[in-house]
């Protein structure tokens, strides 16, 4: 018999049926206790692998683990209660075949217990999407710019921001549409691009980057709260948390130094002495 929860988490069908209405308001984020700030006001939370570049300082994303995803997948469920929790499947988890895929994904889903995976790739990927999710594993799909691919691709430049190159990125998010996504996220594309594809397909689109009629947003929460050093044109800045942090972590050391800290209100005293 399970425990009854008193607050229902959000799950891919629920965002699937967000299509065309209220916008889906997602943020990354890869701790308990962001998780637990991030829950209260989103209705899906992305482990992101861009925590390969945001918590351990790599160049890019292609040296994550799926271990690695796991570990902050887990933390992400404990802090957080509501929201749809999505997390990434890392560059080699997934995209050698079908059976690796659903393999890789049923360990994120049985040692996280989050409520979906993300993966990267349009057409090439929609045959191994279809067969996950045939087999209980709800998918968000990840079209447009694709991080993971940045070996090939050279750079993380914005994509179809000439028509001509538009007709590969619409089939790329019509096939993933097709194959059993119940969302997908289009990062770094042309604003006429993304509003296309969002009235061309009827899975919800998430956009970062890409346009203002997607049917939801998604960012990497340091990016917008303004910790992270370079962050790319879509990037609004909601907050500068780099100088209060900084200051904090300076009255500190100044304290330390000067024996300042810790004061008497942060010691033990001694119990007193019984009475006799
Ligand atoms: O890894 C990530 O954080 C992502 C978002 C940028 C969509 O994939």
């Amino acid at each position: 018999m399970s425990v009854q929860q008193d607050i229902r988490r959000l799950t891919a069908p629920d965002i699937r049926a967000r299509k065309g209405g209220e916008p889906i308001v997602c943020l990354t984020s890869y701790h308990a206790h962001t998780a637990r700030l991030v829950d209260r006001y989103c209705d899906v939370i992305l482990v992101g692998d861009s925590l390969g570049m945001v918590m351990h300082g790599f160049e890019t994303t292609v040296p994550v683990t799926l271990d690695m995803m796991i570990l902050q997948g887990h933390a992400v469920m404990r802090g957080s209660k509501r929201a749809l929790v999505v997390v990434d499947m890392p560059f080699g988890s997934y995209e050698q075949s079908k059976e690796q895929a659903f393999a890789s994904c049923a360990r994120v889903l049985k040692e996280t217990q989050c409520g979906a995976i993300k993966l990267e790739g349009g057409r090439r990927m929609a045959e191994t999407i279809a067969f996950l999710v045939e087999r209980g594993v709800p998918v968000m799909a990840h079209v447009g710019l694709t991080p993971q691919s940045i070996n090939t691709l050279g750079s993380f430049r914005a994509q179809g921001r000439d028509e001509i190159d538009w007709e590969p990125i619409e089939a790329d998010a019509l096939a993933v549409a097709k194959a059993g996504a119940f969302a997908v996220v289009i990062e770094a594309v042309a604003e006429p691009l993304g509003r296309r594809i969002t009235e061309q397909i009827p899975i919800p689109t998430i956009g970062i980057g890409a346009s203002p009629a997607c049917d939801g947003q998604v960012l990497v929460l340091e990016d917008m709260l303004g910790l992270s050093p370079r962050v790319p044109k879509f990037v609004k800045r909601y907050g500068d948390l780099g100088p209060g942090i900084e200051a904090a972590i300076a009255s500190y050391a100044k304290e330390v130094r000067a024996r300042t800290f810790p004061g008497s209100e942060h010691v033990y005293p001694m119990r007193p002495k019984p009475r006799k």
